[in-house]
């Protein structure tokens, strides 16, 4: 089980400190079968490895550069996220497509720049409202997973397994996500599965034993998240929102204790 709180642009100085010193206090609960992570705004990351430090809670960015280093004014690189000591990034979030034209390929291009600097990257995916009406999600977001994932779709099986074996898959439906709208439990079966079908159809040998984690993200909160963290194939949960107050945090990260496969 992975929880992952992604902060976003949120919040401010003095809430981002107490939120930490609030991790760092209740360290105890942290288990090494149930990761816990949190996603800061890059201004936090110096604050962050500093307050976690000896804890086992990670952290990562919610974005990175494509390129190493050079001149990309206001952007930051994977390199520069493992250099601080953040060992995750998220990518391909459903705002960066949205505001920030993020497409599939310039994704593929970031995840490689994660591997390279040995972050893991945990790829989102998600479709629309007006797709799921239409009834084409799961073509919808097993297409952006394949699309992003084509580099490592080429590569030999044994540098697939590696890279695999670091690869986490977001679901976050775009309409749930700061909707309070959550997906029926049905549907995120359903979802994750189909995504769970499709690594198996384009990788198949060269998956980890395993498999790759999904975790679901839209609207997940301390009310609904043992519900969807029993579903079969949800390996955790990407919460925005509830992820801002120490003690939702806590509350989902309990329920993902209580479902975590013996
Ligand atoms: P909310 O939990 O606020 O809906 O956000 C979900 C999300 O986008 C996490 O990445």
């Amino acid at each position: 089980m992975i929880i992952a709180g992604n902060w976003k642009m949120n919040p401010n100085q003095a809430a981002a400190n107490a939120l930490l010193e609030a991790f760092a206090a209740h360290r105890n609960i942290f288990q090494p079968d149930c990761q816990a992570l949190c996603f800061p705004p890059a201004c936090y990351y110096a604050m962050a490895a500093q307050k976690l430090a000896g804890t086992a809670m990670q952290w990562g960015a919610q974005n990175c550069h494509q390129e190493q280093a050079g001149a990309y004014t206001g952007e930051i690189s994977a390199q520069m996220i493992a250099d601080m000591g953040g060992r995750w990034v998220i990518i391909g979030h459903s705002e960066r497509r949205q505001y920030f034209g993020e497409t599939d390929n310039l994704i593929m291009e970031k995840i490689d720049a994660a591997r390279a600097a040995g972050l893991r990257p945990i790829l989102c995916v998600g479709e629309p409202e007006e797709v799921r009406l239409k009834g084409g999600q799961d073509d919808f977001v097993q297409g952006q997973m394949a699309a992003s994932l084509e580099n490592i779709i080429k590569m030999s099986l044994a540098d697939q397994k590696t890279a695999l074996e670091k690869l986490v898959i977001a679901y976050e439906p775009v309409w749930a996500i700061g909707t309070g709208k959550v997906a029926s439990l049905q549907n995120i079966a359903e979802m994750h599965q189909g995504l769970c079908d499709k690594l198996i159809a384009l990788f198949g040998a060269g998956l980890p034993e395993k498999n790759v984690p999904i975790l679901y993200g839209g609207s997940v909160n301390s009310q609904n998240a043992a519900d969807i963290l029993a579903i079969d194939k949800v390996s955790g949960a990407l919460v925005g929102g509830a992820s801002l107050e120490a003690d939702g945090f806590f509350a989902i990260y309990q329920a993902a204790i209580e479902n975590r496969p013996n």
